[in-house]
């Protein structure tokens, strides 16, 4: 076995220049790294089309596409076959819209009909804008069978800190509002994230509605359909 060679002062001084140039690059690379870098892809595509510059002319026209199903206001249609899509959050319309653009959410006629499938990102950004600038006022009529007074209390208890204490939506969830929607509408969907064919709360696993009775959905559904859109948070 040769013997270990005893470092030189040279090869010291090497090596120390190589570690400062380590850690240089290092340094480098996080200062110039982009703020997006330790997002995961989804959130990245959210953030892209939120920063996007919207022409809600343009969005105007697109909408009419949309307005044969949801009507011109954005009202939806009673009985909740269409929902009601005026005034809903642009982070909520951007993910809806994705998501059927996508298949995430399954409905194909308002791909062709709407004009989805060959949609762009940007004609996305200009629809979303728009209808999120849609002003509508509507009373919504709850379900005959619900309680409003049970419901209240599973709302708070379950549902208040994701959709806010008025079902306002709330942003830093990406959450929807749920007030001013049909219930028809808001309970297919329940159905449809307890058959998993639509993801709730962004989490696969999730098992909110797991627990409820059909009752207890529908007084949920009438404190919801009790609330208006005008009502603000005042907590
Ligand atoms: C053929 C009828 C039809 C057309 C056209 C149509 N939609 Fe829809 N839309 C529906 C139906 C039905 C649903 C509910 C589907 C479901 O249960 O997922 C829906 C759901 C939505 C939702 C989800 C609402 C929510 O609260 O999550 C959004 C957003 C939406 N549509 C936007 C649009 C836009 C924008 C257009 C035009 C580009 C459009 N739709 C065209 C029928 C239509
Ligand atoms: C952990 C947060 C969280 C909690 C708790 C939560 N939600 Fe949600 N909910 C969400 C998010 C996020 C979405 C949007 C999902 C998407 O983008 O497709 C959503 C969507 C919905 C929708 C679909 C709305 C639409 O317009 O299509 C309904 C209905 C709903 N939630 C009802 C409820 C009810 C009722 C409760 C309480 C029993 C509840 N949620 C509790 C986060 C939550």
């Amino acid at each position: 076995m040769a013997p270990k060679r005893p470092r030189t002062p040279s090869t010291f001084a090497s090596t120390f220049y190589t570690l400062r140039l380590i850690t240089l690059s290092l340094l480098l690379a996080v200062l110039f790294m982009a703020p997006g870098v330790f997002a995961d892809d989804d959130e990245d595509d959210e953030v892209d089309l939120l920063d996007m510059q919207p022409d809600r002319e343009a969005g105007a026209v697109m909408y009419r596409q949309c307005a044969l199903c949801h009507g011109k206001h954005g009202q939806g249609i009673l009985g909740g076959k269409y929902p009601r899509i005026a005034g809903l959050p642009d982070y909520y319309l951007l993910n809806a819209l994705k998501d059927y653009q996508t298949g995430v959410r399954g409905y194909d006629a308002m791909l062709v009909v709407g004009a989805l499938k060959t949609a762009e990102d940007q004609d996305l950004v200009n629809l979303a804008a728009y209808i999120s600038d849609m002003e509508l006022d509507i009373d919504v009529p709850g379900p005959e069978a619900g309680s409003a007074r049970s419901g209240r209390r599973l709302y708070r208890y379950d549902c208040k800190t994701c959709h806010g204490r008025k079902a306002e939506g709330k942003t830093r969830k990406e959450s929807p509002p749920l007030r001013s929607q049909y219930h028809e509408y808001l309970l297919r969907q329940i159905e449809l994230f307890k058959s998993k064919e639509r993801i709730h709360a962004d989490d696969p696993e999730d098992e909110t509605f797991k627990a409820y009775e059909d009752e207890e959905l529908l007084d949920i559904l009438a404190w919801i359909a009790s609330l208006d859109d005008k009502e603000e948070d005042d907590d």
